[in-house]
């Protein structure tokens, strides 16, 4: 039965909190079934020439997002996901929104990562401190600097955009083949 406290004051999605991966992360404050959405990604704004990250603002580069050749700032509290190399999340596109979607059973109080090499070519690379067993090491900021199987194991959680824009290097990894030589 719904208490006076549960419709006063429902239950968050996530919660904002000191990670043992870098700084803040976001944990989840209530179980997630795998392919559940968690929540609506937060876009500040998209960054301009004329509306400029303003650093004064405290606004921080690497809570930006780069969705199909644009950049656009993420808000709170979303800007606090940290990478993993074993996600349990994953960032669905959809029109002019984005979502986090839970990538296998989450329980309350993990934290929710995703990996930051979906949906990024020619990135800068950057040292990892995820924990997980199967660490890389290292953030490549590439998709397809990721090993084959990695690149096949996310191909179905690519955006629209993204693969459209890499039409062709996707082909070569459809094909079976290593998408680094097309
Ligand atoms: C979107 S922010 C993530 C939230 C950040 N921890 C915070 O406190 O706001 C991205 C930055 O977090 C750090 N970060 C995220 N994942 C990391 C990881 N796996 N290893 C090391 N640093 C990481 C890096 O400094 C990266 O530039
Ligand atoms: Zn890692």
């Amino acid at each position: 039965m719904e208490t006076r406290q549960q419709r006063v004051a429902p239950m968050a999605d996530v919660v904002v909190k000191p990670s043992g991966i870098e700084g803040l992360g976001i944990f989840a404050a209530r179980p997630y079934r795998a392919g559940e959405r968690i929540r609506q990604i937060n876009v500040v704004r998209e960054i301009t020439p004329e509306s400029p990250l303003r650093a004064d603002l405290g606004e921080r580069v690497d809570h930006c997002s780069y969705p199909d050749g644009r950049v656009v700032l993420i808000g709170f509290p979303d800007r606090h996901v940290n990478h993993c190399c074993d996600p349990n999340a994953w960032e669905l596109y959809e029109g002019t929104s984005s979502y986090f979607v839970a990538r296998r059973d989450i329980a309350a109080a993990d934290e929710i990562t995703i990996d930051y090499n979906i949906n990024i070519a020619n990135g800068t690379a950057w040292p990892c401190r995820c924990g997980a067993a199967r660490c890389r090491g290292q953030v490549a900021g590439d998709f397809f600097l990721l090993p084959i199987e990695w690149q096949r194991e996310y191909r179905s959680l690519l955006a629209e955009w993204f693969v459209r824009r890499h039409r062709e290097r996707l082909a070569e990894l459809d094909r079976g083949r290593d998408g680094r030589t097309a």
